[in-house]
């Protein structure tokens, strides 16, 4: 399923990938397919560690005619591929236990200049709000229950890494990328939107 929230945000984050391109916490691919006839991408990696989410983002790259997208199966923080020009990760920050740890691993699979579009949830993300404005969107989806269910849950789970955007900015900054733009415009203002250089 897929919300008008997910396409704003992955439409916006597209226009800013160019070259080799990689997607960490690629789940299942969605953000590829608007890259696939983006004449400045040169390809696509999808990095993701659930084998379920890349049968899925395999199959979706499979329905276009792009052969130099693909994806790897297995954690960010392994993955010791090509350098990359741009970088994209969606809602994935918050799942990670060490997110310094991914974030320096990311930094180092970029080439100097490359630029990293990051959205994770902030602290005042309101899941109830955004399920009532979903609601009038995907509400006929046979399997709208289940996904307003799961989205629910996650107000509850102790675990996601929730973050402010200050504190995530130092972080950041501490790993060495610069702050090109942010803002919390996505997400009814729940989610922190950063573009990222590397020096
Ligand atoms: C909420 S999903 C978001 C997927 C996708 N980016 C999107 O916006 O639709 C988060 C994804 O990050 C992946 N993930 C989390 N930590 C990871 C890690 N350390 N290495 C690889 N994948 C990871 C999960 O398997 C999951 O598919």
């Amino acid at each position: 399923m897929q919300t008008c929230f997910q396409r704003e945000l992955q439409l916006q984050s597209a226009q800013l990938l160019c070259g080799d391109v990689a997607d960490f916490g690629c789940g299942s691919g969605k953000i590829a397919p608007f890259l696939t006839d983006k004449a400045d991408v040169t390809s696509y990696t999808g990095i993701d560690y659930s084998s379920e989410m890349i049968k899925i983002a395999d199959w979706l790259i499979g329905q276009f005619d792009c052969p130099s997208f693909s994806t790897f199966e297995g954690k960010i923080e392994d993955y010791q591929g090509k350098m990359f020009d741009s970088a994209v990760s969606l809602n994935s920050y918050y799942t990670w236990p060490d997110p310094v740890k991914v974030l320096q691993h990311i930094y180092s699979l970029l080439k100097p200049g490359g630029l990293f579009v990051l959205a994770t949830p902030n602290t005042r993300i309101d899941m109830l709000a955004m399920e009532k404005e979903v609601r009038k969107e995907l509400l006929t989806h046979p399997d709208f229950a289940t996904f307003s269910q799961i989205n629910l849950a996650l107000t509850e789970n102790t675990d996601a890494r929730f973050i402010d955007m200050n504190d995530l900015i130092k972080q950041l900054q501490s790993i060495g990328f610069s702050v090109v733009s942010c803002h919390q415009s996505f997400y009814l203002g729940g989610l922190n939107f950063l573009v990222l250089e590397k020096h």
